[in-house]
């Protein structure tokens, strides 16, 4: 018997040695007794880090439809799989339960393949936060289309994009969105990408606020008379293990956004088991997860993981603040949620509100709290341990990214003891390492280093699409055999890690990871900038937020400062999206330059972060004397 379901400390540390001792021995089982494959593999793992090439249960088959639908079906056809809470409140929740989702998956695939889908093709998901957009996941997956989902908060460009590099043919989008008490109009950010994608010749359209939108005769389809004549009957498309399941954009610290290619057996096999630890889920919980299937934790803790477990997983459509600050614990008490699962920026955002909106709900069915996305500071966790799981529901704070897949460093909860701000242990089967700048690995304990992972886990992301090169130099060329995250770590005297944070140039804000390139390539865009740069500084809510240093061409005229900010944030906002707006903005006459023509980011984000006491030797410098001048004007 393998062991899927952890129940103490000393089974974890157990069943941890023997993944380590033995990864595809200790793989081989959990994939041979828990999920259902089409054919068996002839080989559990094969890796090299230098190429990098990574390859899981390589020539076995399986759809993980299959997986998340299918075998459900005699034991669990009547239970919710989808709880569906929409915006308004006031609307009835919708229970769809898994013989309902295996009609409406098989349907929505049978509309794809009459449109022309294929295995392998590329299909654009840009849906809010409704059952259509967890059933069009699945309804790729069933004939083996690759999805690529866009969170509908991305503006048209940043959409654009992503269509664009991946070579989508088809968008499934809807006529608008609800977000509190506005409408977005997504059909037209979706025509406004689509003037600049060619090659997508199909859009699928999803009624959900019932505006007038525009139709394009020959391209757009309102999707319910397609599904209204397709038939409920879909053979699942049988895949191989490496097959890829999806794409996910992420933010480098440069250039393009990275489409991270997850592959269909591992992926399916660690988000399930990561799933089924990390929460405790039993038979009869019902699973809060509060991300946007936009993010990999909706890809992975919304949909695929409670579905290949049979849980019944929230799908909720609205905001934490709509129609007042109470709404999530209306919603934990209105559906007895036994897991809830957020990021950090929503509970301090939550916190500031004060406890009389907690204090009006029942949140007695909690047992389990989890964090996500970026570091948890102390006031935050101690404000969810005291009133949200009233000292009873251990949190989990999981550490992972969207290239690994799923959940990597975590507490199990009712197993390993938390610690305020740590995300203590790795998970079972994980094999992290904290490094020098050197490249020198810091062994045991009480270090503070870059963190790697040095054994190959099986959700890990397999290439970039399009680009492996950048796979290989972003991941694993910074140390030798090693997958580097991006992160710090320090490694506390029990052997607990805790996140601190980037050490590239990539920002957290409110959860969201964003590229300061990007934003820089934004901002220039405006005629008159000559040149700047972004870093990030601390924010009491979204954990980080966007200070912009820009240089203004020297044009002789003089020009209204606040304007000029309101432009920047305009175009900033058109060509990523609103999360990536500046909170301050300094105009100034120069950068801090090292001599071979580098800005440097560490000395502006210690000005920007007023922390100034240590700004190390500045004499080296191109041009010390801005340093000063910055200093003096900082916002
Ligand atoms: C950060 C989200 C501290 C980290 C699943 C990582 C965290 C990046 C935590 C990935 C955590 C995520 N504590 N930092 N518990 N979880 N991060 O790709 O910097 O959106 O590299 O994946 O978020 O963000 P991504």
């Amino acid at each position: 018997m393998s062991n899927y379901h952890i129940k103490h400390l000393e089974e974890y540390y157990q069943v941890y040695r023997k993944s380590v001792r033995n990864p595809e021995g200790f793989w081989e089982e959990i994939a041979e007794e828990h999920f259902m494959w089409r054919k068996k593999w002839d080989n559990v793992l094969s890796w090299d880090f230098s190429k990098p090439e990574v390859k899981w249960f390589e020539g076995a088959q399986l759809n993980i439809t299959e997986n998340c639908i299918d075998r459900h079906l005699a034991t669990r056809g009547e239970k919710t799989a989808i709880l569906f809470e929409p915006n308004n409140p006031s609307d009835p929740a919708e229970h769809i339960t898994y013989n309902q989702l295996h009609q409406r998956v098989n349907k929505f695939a049978n509309v794809l393949k009459n449109q022309g889908v294929q295995k392998g093709d590329r299909v654009c998901i840009y849906l809010p936060m409704i059952p259509e957009l967890a059933i069009s996941v699945l309804a790729c997956a069933r004939i083996g289309a690759i999805h690529s989902v866009v969170f509908a908060g991305f503006s048209s460009t940043a959409l654009a994009t992503r269509i664009n590099d991946s070579d989508c043919k088809m968008v499934i989008t809807s006529d608008g969105s609800y977000r509190g008490a506005k409408t977005i109009d997504l059909k037209g950010i979706v025509d406004e990408a689509l003037e600049i994608c060619p090659d997508v010749n199909t859009v699928l359209v999803v009624k959900r606020i019932n505006t007038d939108i525009n139709m394009v005769t020959g391209r757009d389809h309102w999707l319910q008379p397609l599904l209204d004549a397709a038939s409920t009957d879909c053979e699942p498309e049988i895949m191989n293990a490496e097959d890829p399941l999806f794409i996910l954009y992420t933010s480098g610290s440069t250039g393009q956004p990275k489409g991270m290619v997850h592959s269909t057996g591992g992926y399916m096999v660690y988000a399930a088991y990561t799933f089924k630890n990390v929460f405790q889920y039993r038979e009869k919980d019902v699973y809060w997860c509060t991300a946007d299937i936009g993010w990999i934790t909706g890809h992975s803790y919304i949909v695929y993981g409670p579905l290949a477990n049979g849980a019944t997983t929230v799908m909720f459509e609205g905001v934490p603040s709509y129609p007042d600050f109470g709404r999530f614990w209306e919603v934990v008490q209105k559906h007895k949620v036994t897991q809830f699962y957020t990021a950090p920026t929503a509970i301090r955002a939550l916190a500031k509100q004060g406890l009389e909106l907690v204090e009006k709900y029942d949140l007695s069915s909690l047992k389990v709290l989890g964090s996500v996305g970026e570091p948890i500071n102390e006031e935050a966790w101690h404000w969810y341990n005291d009133n949200i799981g009233k000292k009873n529901s251990p949190i989990v704070d999981t550490w992972w990214q969207t290239e690994t897949g799923g959940i990597m460093i975590t507490p199990i909860p009712y197993v390993t003891p938390t610690k305020p701000t740590y995300a203590t242990l790795p998970f079972i089967g994980i094999q992290p390492a904290l490094m020098d700048e050197e490249g020198k690995e810091l062994k045991g304990n009480q270090v503070d280093g870059r963190l790697c992972i040095k054994y190959p886990w099986p959700s890990m992301a397999r290439t970039i699409w399009g680009n492996h090169q950048r796979y290989k130099d972003t991941y694993f060329s910074a140390y030798k055999n090693m997958y580097f995250t991006g992160d710090g770590a320090l490694r506390d005297e029990v052997g607990y890690y805790r996140i601190t944070g980037r050490v590239d140039d990539v920002i957290i804000v409110s959860g969201h990871n964003l590229g300061t390139a990007p934003i820089e390539d934004a901002v220039n865009e405006h005629p008159a900038v000559a040149e700047s740069a972004i870093v990030g500084f601390p924010h009491d809510v979204k954990g980080n937020a966007l200070y912009g240093y820009v240089i203004l061409k020297d044009t002789g005229e003089s020009r209204n400062h606040d304007n000029l900010r309101k432009e920047i944030n305009q175009i900033i906002t058109e060509h990523i999206g609103p999360i990536a707006k500046l909170d301050k903005i300094q105009f100034t006459s120069g950068l801090p330059k090292t001599r071979s023509g580098k800005i440097m980011r560490r000395i502006l984000r210690k000005i920007a972060g007023n922390d100034t006491s240590n700004l190390g030797d500045t004499s080296t410098l191109l041009n010390p004397e801005v340093v000063q001048d910055i200093m003096d004007n900082v916002l």
